[in-house]
């Protein structure tokens, strides 16, 4: 199949680059490498540079004529969406808006569109089922919920069949160590720099991590799937998580251990719009994709850590 990967330099979308061409797919990676890196898109891939709001995406699209949409490209720090809602939703809502309108008129025969856990409210029971209250603390989350919204305006009334992934934190080689998300590659580069890390709030904030493989996996499924039913291709969600959470001084005491880091964690303020506590319930993938995460959380930040080792200067400021 042709599948055209938006965001594909960026963190997950190399990765899950490198598993589509694995899997005999034709893949065009465009992205405007606002944060993605030119070095993370596989050679047999092809790459386009575009920004997803413009019609000159549109005009890729229509040329490509892919399958398949993944939509990975977005502006993806909570923090930046709550110092800027309107930014945040000029590329993460309207830019997603482009991006289906460009894969609808292009005959694209399925979408997958990345949302977040970010979604629910933090009033949910835990861990949170796709059917749980959707009621976001963060613009980000806002925008994520939104263009859910979107793909299954687009698959009831437009003729785009689109499904929806609502992923944990995710973390793996290549995450951007710089930002303010991604807490396992924040910490690991300060660690191998031997630089003071800070921990916000009290630590005992705890998230549904999983390894970038385990993600990529369930987006390859999905890609793949027959999805029996009429609603599977309506916008429907997916959980993505391991359903375990893990809190950031868990997180601290088990880098530190792994890369041999012997300062204490500098305490810093807690983070607005910050959820405390995060689970997912992923039985629904499970069970209609056969999908389940297969890689341990401590062999998981293993690997993150050896890539780190190996490429920290990457990323040096
Ligand atoms: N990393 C996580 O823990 C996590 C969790 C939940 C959801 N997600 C979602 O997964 C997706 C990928 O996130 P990631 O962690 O790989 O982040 P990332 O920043 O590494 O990837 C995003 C990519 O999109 C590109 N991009 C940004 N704006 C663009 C634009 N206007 N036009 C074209 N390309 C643009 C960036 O250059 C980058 O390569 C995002 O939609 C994100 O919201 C990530």
């Amino acid at each position: 199949m042709k599948v055209l990967v938006t965001g594909g330099a960026g963190f997950i979308g190399s990765h899950l680059a490198d598993a589509l061409l694995a899997n005999k797919h034709a893949v065009t990676v465009v992205d405007d490498l606002s944060t993605g890196r030119r070095e993370f898109v596989p050679g047999g891939a092809e790459f386009i540079e575009a920004d997803i709001t413009t019609l000159k995406f549109v005009d890729i699209t229509q040329r490509i004529a892919p399958d398949v949409v993944c939509h990975l490209a977005a502006q993806i720090s909570v923090s930046e969406s709550a110092r800027n809602p309107q930014g945040d939703a000029e590329m993460n809502i309207c830019g997603s808006l482009n991006v289906l309108s460009a894969a609808q008129r292009a005959g694209v025969k399925r979408f997958i569109n990345i949302s977040s856990g970010a979604v629910y409210s933090p009033l949910a029971t835990l861990p949170y089922r796709e059917s749980a209250v959707a009621a976001p603390l963060s613009p980000y989350g806002v925008a994520k919920l939104a263009v859910e919204h979107y793909c299954q305006y687009f698959a009831q009334f437009r003729g785009l069949p689109t499904v929806t992934v609502r992923l944990g934190n995710v973390f793996g080689p290549r995450q951007n160590p710089l930002g303010e998300a991604g807490v396992i590659a924040i910490f690991l580069q300060r660690m191998l720099g031997g630089e003071p890390v800070e921990v916000h709030g009290s630590g005992a904030q705890a998230k549904d991590y999983i390894y970038v493989s385990d993600v990529v996996d369930a987006l390859v499924c999905l890609l793949d799937a027959k999805l029996p039913e009429a609603k599977d291709m309506t916008g429907r969600c997916y959980n993505i998580g391991t359903g375990v959470p893990r809190s950031v001084n868990e997180i601290f005491t088990l880098l530190a251990g792994i890369a041999s880091y012997r300062l204490a964690p500098v305490p810093g303020p807690a983070r607005p719009a910050d959820q405390r506590l995060v689970t997912l319930d992923c039985g629904r993938a499970r069970k209609v994709l056969g999908w389940k995460p297969q890689v341990k959380w401590e062999e998981g930040l293993r690997w993150t850590h050896e890539w780190f080792a190996a490429n920290r200067s990457m990323f040096a400021n």
